[in-house]
């Protein structure tokens, strides 16, 4: 199944208010004091590079590839507002309107691809997997981020105006042979809702993840579990204690060899 209708029209009618909150950085954290740094850290050299960016919302990413020196910067996304948006803060980059199941480029046309916090919104990856790999040179890398397994397995088991509570446990009772078990990481999962948001994320095992890499022709070049920046112990020490201990995105550095 491709992105959900209603997370297509959640980022159509909500662009302005989400670009609002990923350009500032105090109410943006999980990108600027988790995923960004983390992602940027893990860039190859740019230098003269054609680079494509999925899922690129606003565009700040694109402005920040080419501004490390890429050539070409294009940035594809499925909601026509948010491209619209790009298009019209960033003229240094190329930005459309696109499917990231279905590139419209030729086989081999990029040094680079780049995707933050969007594959997840798609249930099989094997296409975008697929696609990326065509449109790849030999010897270049797919770098994206999204929601860590560990995480997104865990199940909503209480949430009220005073807190929340998400397990992934097990509880053995030994005298009568039972076993509890909340949360599922070993199979797909869809969940409808973020904090404001009304998407739908997709839940994969690791394993899962490995596989549909690998059987596009991927190798796994790196993979990171980032940990928050110290200044965010100040701005969200809860969010602060969680990251160090619980990972909330994964990301991946694919090499078509
Ligand atoms: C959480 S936002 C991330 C935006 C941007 N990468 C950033 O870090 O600010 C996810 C983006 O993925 C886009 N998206 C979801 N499914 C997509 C698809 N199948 N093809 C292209 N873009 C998609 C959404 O429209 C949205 O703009």
């Amino acid at each position: 199944m491709s992105t959900d209708k209603r997370s297509i029209e959640w980022y159509n009618q909500n662009s302005e208010r989400y670009t609002k909150h990923v350009r500032d950085p105090n109410d943006s954290i999980f990108h600027s004091q988790y995923e960004k740094p983390a992602m940027y850290n893990a860039l190859p050299k740019l230098n003269g590079m054609a680079v494509l960016s999925l899922g690129c919302g606003s565009g700040e990413d694109c402005l920040y590839l080419f501004k490390c020196g890429a050539k070409k910067v294009i940035g594809i996304d499925i909601s026509s507002e948010m491209i619209k948006i790009a298009k019209s803060s960033y003229p240094e980059c190329d930005f459309k309107e696109m499917d990231m199941e279905k590139l419209d480029f030729e086989d081999s046309s990029f040094d680079f691809v780049y995707s933050s916090l969007a594959i997840h919104y798609l249930e099989d990856w094997t296409k975008v997997f697929s696609e990326v790999y065509r449109v790849l040179k030999p010897n270049s890398y797919f770098l994206f981020s999204c929601n860590h397994p560990v995480s997104s397995a865990m199940e909503l088991v209480k949430d009220n105006k005073d807190f929340s509570i998400r397990e992934l446990s097990r509880t053995k009772y030994r005298k009568i042979n039972k076993v509890d078990i909340v949360g599922n990481y070993m199979d797909r999962k869809s969940s409808f809702g973020q904090g404001n948001m009304d998407v739908t994320t997709w839940h994969k095992s690791f394993g899962e993840i490995s596989m549909e890499a690998a059987s596009a022709g991927f190798f796994i070049a790196n993979i990171i579990e980032p940990l928050p920046l110290p200044s965010m112990k100040e701005l969200s020490p809860t969010s602060y204690q969680s990251m160090m201990k619980i990972p909330d995105f994964l990301i991946l550095k694919l090499l078509k060899p």
